[in-house]
């Protein structure tokens, strides 16, 4: 990770970050104010008081933290043109796939109408801005036929969080050809790119239904862990390789904003690969829980992908970017920290950044 270039492009600039609030987001604060960025945040309150944006108190590392709607367009818009921001990372989403099941109308809302609102929000901004919007390694439409995705694969989608992402990557094509068309870059000074990561881990999510955070709350309740698809793969990585991606990326549009107008695949290298049992065994054993019992729940559930691979080749080629830990570095490093709650949970973070970016 080009730490130097980080700094250089991230020193006293305003960022702005939709989602602040949640898993990736908090981390992102703590990157950006070591970064020495000033932040203004957008997002729903966290959900949860354990949720790591409190247990942090997310705001103190705000010049602003906004608890608002991003469907009520017209509030983003002044905050956003308040603010003129150097950067805008779009975060804020409906992330979870099975919510996504139960709440299909406010997942599509949220994500795909919630992306445009951003992006027209960008419309009206006055200044230049590098516009980094997070989708997910999920937009692809997957026959799961065994190989690794590129950036140029057939968008699609499932499930309806999968297709809301998928959606929300032709909102972004067609913004970047209308209104932010290159051909037109020194009137609208605007560059966009799509970042599409993997399945992240990392201390500090306790959402419900995602793996980590399950086991992590079958530990503590000494309950078994009920592993609904232990043979399905994904492309594991540590919170800190996608956001640590998606600030390359935006330094380089930065010093080159006509260059990098385009969708990127973050992920573990392709051969990085474990499945959800590999995942629980590993990270159980790291915790020091080894006598941990495992449960299989073969009861009918909806549909999730069961094989997902991302090939990041073109990052590797035009950022210089490639995954720093591997899967079984990403789960030691996840176990250490919910290991760990002796110690606060700003400096067990802090460690983690420290350790990942500058060595
Ligand atoms: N966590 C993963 O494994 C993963 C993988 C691929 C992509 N992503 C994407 O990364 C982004 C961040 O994911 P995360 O894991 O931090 O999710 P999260 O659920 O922890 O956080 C979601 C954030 O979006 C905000 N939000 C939700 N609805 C909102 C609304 N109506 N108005 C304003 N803010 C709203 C929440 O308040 C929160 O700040 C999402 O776009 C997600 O789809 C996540």
């Amino acid at each position: 990770m080009n730490y130097t270039l980080l700094k250089e492009q991230f020193k006293n600039k305003k960022v702005f970050i939709t989602g602040h609030t949640g898993f990736k987001g908090s981390w992102l604060l703590l990157i950006l104010k070591e970064l020495g960025a000033q932040v203004r945040g957008f997002a729903l309150a966290p959900e949860n008081e354990h949720d790591l944006f409190n247990q942090l108190n997310g705001a103190q590392y705000c010049e602003k933290s906004i608890i608002a709607n991003i469907l009520d367009v017209e509030q983003l818009k002044k905050e956003i043109i308040a603010f003129q921001p150097d950067y805008i990372f779009h975060l804020a989403a409906q992330a979870l796939v099975r919510k996504s099941y139960e709440n299909p109308i406010e997942t599509y809302m949220v994500n795909t109408i919630g992306t445009a609102n951003v992006l027209d929000a960008m419309r009206s901004l006055p200044n230049a801005c590098v516009g980094i919007m997070v989708t997910t390694d999920k937009v692809y439409e997957n026959p799961e036929r065994g190989t690794a995705f590129v950036e140029s694969d057939k968008l699609g989608g499932y499930d309806p969080y999968s297709a809301s992402k998928a959606t929300c990557e032709i909102v972004i094509d067609s913004y970047r050809n209308s209104f932010f068309n290159l051909q037109d870059f020194n009137v609208h000074k605007k560059s966009i790119a799509s970042v599409r990561a993997g399945n992240v881990i990392g201390g500090g999510d306790f959402s419900k239904d995602r793996i980590i955070p399950d086991i992590v709350r079958s530990i503590q309740n000494h309950t078994p862990i009920n592993l609904r698809n232990p043979n399905a793969t994904r492309p594991w990585q540590h919170v800190l390789e996608p956001l640590g991606a998606y600030l390359l990326l935006a330094a380089h549009m930065h010093q080159h904003p006509e260059a990098y107008n385009e969708a990127f695949n973050f992920g573990p290298a392709i051969d990085d690969v474990l499945t959800v049992k590999e995942v629980t065994q590993s990270f159980i054993s790291a915790f020091g829980a080894s006598q941990q019992e495992i449960a299989i729940d073969d009861k009918e559930h909806v549909h999730e992908a069961k094989l997902l691979m991302l090939n990041s080749e073109k990052a590797k080629l035009k950022i210089n970017w490639t995954p720093k830990w591997n899967a079984t570095e990403a789960i030691q490093q996840t176990a250490w920290w919910y290991a760990n709650s002796q110690i606060e949970v700003s400096e067990r973070c802090m460690a983690q950044i420290n350790n990942y970016f500058a060595s």
